[in-house]
């Protein structure tokens, strides 16, 4: 008897459950990280929902006493990925990176509960004071006037996108010296950032090490500071959420009031009219990236209705035959198979869906939910996929596509597994 794809679902993230968190895949990424954690908490909670609370538990035992929430977290050694502890330097236990990544813990955090609150309540219970210190690391550390910035590419999980190119070419590598990728060992290297791209991510690591991951510094003169969309968006989204577990605990949520307010305030300053959508601006130089990317989308997940947006997001999702592509295929930029320039990612198109729904777009999150299930019934479970074709790119058997196919796209979704 062949499997269905919701069991097929599950093996892939039994595949890769190391027991107390999940990789991203096998192989390509050996560690625990951040948001794709998160994805598999929302995946777990389908059908074993004390296994999504331990996932986000030990996302949390990574937190650093300012409150970080890193984006690896390495358990234990693995040779296979670069760059590793050594060249992260933090010096915490357990050994992390230096950086966060998009805090979509709250919003799953949220969901998990709202599906079992009687079993959920003493976990949220724990969880609320660490997501609270971890989002007012963002505010203190990553907010500028509101607007929510990334200190490296990785930081925003769109690694190589080209909202950072004319950031990233301000970038001094000329102390970087050789090191060997591992990643294009695992991928093909058409699909993976460019070894300048490398050489750069490289220097900003090194960067940070230099000073101690010393918060203050990276903040005045660390080589990379741009306000996202991305994260903008989605700390807005989760500060609803964390604002809506505060008061289900009853604890003071004035202070997290304060933050949305003043986010959606400020969000306006990333519209670029050149570009006629939300943009990546540069805190360094003040300049847009100029860049449209499926991030730009994520309005309607923070909230925020905007009607422009709404033409050109059925502009392009009537451009490719998978949508929703990474990046604009007007652009000049856009390449189909290449990472975070193209492609099309099922966990943004969760992202995506679950705002649109939520403001009444019925017919668009509908269309792009059975376009992200048809893409996944015809290629797998593949990190991304080519927009144009539907082929699959990037590592296989991946975590975060079976989550959100047991989450937001298989027709089952509403069913409990048995
Ligand atoms: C990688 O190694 O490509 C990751 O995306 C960095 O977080």
């Amino acid at each position: 008897m062949s499997l269905t794809i919701d069991q097929k679902a599950r093996a892939t993230m039994h595949g890769n459950d190391q027991g107390t968190y999940t990789l991203p895949t096998n192989g390509l990424y050996p560690y625990q990280w951040n948001w794709d954690s998160a994805f598999a908490a929302l995946g777990f909670a389908t059908f074993d929902v004390n296994r999504a609370w331990v996932e986000l538990e030990t996302l949390f035992s990574g937190q650093w006493d300012n409150g970080m929430v890193p984006h690896i977290i390495f358990h234990r050694e693995s040779a296979g990925y670069f760059p590793g502890p050594r060249e992260w330097g933090t010096k915490t236990v357990p050994p992390t990176s230096g950086i966060s990544q998009p805090p979509v813990a709250a919003t799953f955090t949220r969901a998990i509960y709202a599906s079992d609150p009687a079993s959920g309540r003493s976990r949220v219970e724990k969880l609320f004071p660490r997501l609270l210190r971890w989002h007012r690391w963002f505010w203190r550390h990553r907010n500028e006037d509101g607007l929510i910035v990334v200190n490296h590419p990785w930081e925003s999980g769109r690694d190589n996108a080209p909202e950072w190119d004319e950031a990233m070419a301000n970038v001094d590598t000329s102390g970087v010296g050789t090191y060997s990728r591992n990643d294009t060992s695992h991928v093909d290297p058409h699909m993976r950032p460019s070894k300048e791209d490398y050489d750069r991510f490289m220097a900003i690591v090194a960067a940070g090490r230099a000073c101690g991951w010393d918060e203050e510094e990276l903040t005045r003169n660390g080589p990379f500071r741009v306000a996202d969309p991305g994260m903008s968006f989605i700390l807005l989204r989760a500060n609803r959420d964390l604002m809506a577990l505060a008061e289900e605990l009853g604890e003071d949520s004035g202070e997290i009031e304060g933050w949305i307010r003043i986010q959606e305030a400020a969000l306006p300053r990333l519209w670029n009219p050149q570009l006629n959508g939300y943009d990546a601006l540069n805190i360094r130089t003040g300049n847009f990236a100029g860049s449209m990317s499926s991030a730009s989308f994520l309005n309607w997940y923070g909230g925020i209705e905007n009607p422009q947006a709404m033409a050109e997001f059925r502009r392009i999702t009537a451009a490719v035959p998978f949508a929703f592509p990474s990046h604009d295929p007007a652009s000049p930029r856009f390449e189909a198979f290449r990472y975070w320039r193209g492609p099309t990612w099922g966990m943004i198109n969760t992202l995506i869906g679950m705002g649109l729904e939520e403001m009444g777009h019925h017919g668009e999150a509908e269309a792009l939910r059975t376009s992200t299930a048809s893409l996944i019934e015809k290629s797998g479970f593949a990190e991304y996929f080519n927009p144009m074709d539907g082929q699959p790119a990037g590592g296989m058997d991946f975590t975060w596509t079976a989550a959100i196919w047991l989450a937001w796209a298989s027709p089952n979704r509403h069913r409990k597994a048995g």
